[in-house]
């Protein structure tokens, strides 16, 4: 547990330049025919994402083995993952967003087509890569299948593309009640967090018993993390964000600062926060970068 009992900006130092290298060398195009749609995949994935779910996924494995090479893969493949969702997320028919990661959205830049198909080429590629994860201790064969399962529902319509719709559902809704506000929010953002963390908890060897506690841990920090960016759509400086602000109010979106105001959201992800920190104390990993990470996703400001 040593590797992560570092403080979190020195752990993130650490692991961002190997993300990016190995998402480098993931997305290359190998036939030139395919060199506008890699330009597509590579604008929006190499451009400087905050890449808090691969150092969640880092995090899990050295709190848990006190090494995370073996997850480095499966961790770049939910980046691709991720970054697939923001290109379809801010498309016209979705959010309509101009500005992502600092510069044009990748339909403003390649056209909506490419960028659906940018989008489609990187959830492709994400599970190719998890696919081709080497069989090497501590990883095993049951381990990876099970690892790229729980990616998949992550993903899919019980996961981000089900809060996804329901997101585009609840657009304009006046009358949503916090109970369905929180289960889009926990579905659309939640579901990629927890299932990074349960992803990089399996390939490492996690028992029953720390799986279960370390998905609590998932789901509450993937509901803070959107919280907060409710909040940043609000206060939030464009210039650090790198996203328009004020863009969920001007499309009428269901967040926690239209549906209970600010106070309330501020309230409630301190009351999540608690939560996360108790599950962590639980399971003995008070003091690890997992404990700074709750922090931080409260109290980013981009
Ligand atoms: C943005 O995610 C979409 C949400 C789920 C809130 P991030 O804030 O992690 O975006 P990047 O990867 O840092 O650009
Ligand atoms: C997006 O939520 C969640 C995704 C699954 C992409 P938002 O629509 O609030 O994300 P941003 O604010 O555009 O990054
Ligand atoms: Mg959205
Ligand atoms: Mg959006
Ligand atoms: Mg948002």
């Amino acid at each position: 547990m040593t590797r992560s009992r570092v403080p979190l900006a020195q752990y993130m130092q650490a692991c961002r330049p190997e993300i990016e290298q190995r998402l480098d060398a993931l997305v290359r195009c190998a036939n030139e025919d395919s060199g506008r749609i890699y330009e597509a995949m590579r604008y929006s994935l190499l451009a400087g994402g905050k890449r808090i779910r691969a150092i969640l996924m880092m995090a899990v494995a050295d709190t848990l083995v006190d090494s995370h090479s073996h997850v480095l893969d499966a961790a770049c493949a939910l980046e691709m993952v991720h970054a697939y969702s923001l290109i379809h997320d801010d498309l016209p028919c979705m959010d309509n967003d101009d500005f992502r990661r600092g510069r044009p959205t990748s339909h403003r830049m390649f056209g909506e087509a490419m960028a659906v198909l940018a989008g489609d080429g990187l959830l492709t590629l994400a599970f190719d890569t998890l696919a081709r994860i080497a069989i090497e201790p501590p990883v095993t064969p049951e381990r990876l299948l099970s690892c790229i399962g729980e990616i998949a529902r992550g993903a899919g319509p019980d996961g981000m593309v089900g809060g996804q719709a329901l997101d585009i559902a609840n657009t304009g809704n006046l009358a949503i009640t916090k109970e369905l506000l929180q289960s889009i929010h926990s579905r659309k953002t939640g579901a990629l967090f927890r299932a990074a963390i349960r992803a990089s908890a399996i390939l490492s060897g996690a028992d029953e018993h720390t799986l279960a506690r370390l998905s609590r841990y998932g789901e509450a920090i993937g509901l803070i993390f959107q919280i907060r960016d409710d909040i940043l759509d609000v206060i939030g400086d464009a210039e650090k964000t790198g996203k328009p602000a004020h863009s969920d109010a001007a499309k009428g979106k269901a967040t926690y600062p239209s549906v209970v105001g600010m106070r309330e959201s501020e309230l409630l992800m301190s009351q999540v926060l608690s939560t996360g920190r108790r599950i962590l104390e639980e399971q003995g990993y008070a003091g690890t970068v997992l404990e700074e990470l709750l922090g931080y996703a409260a109290a980013r400001d981009f």
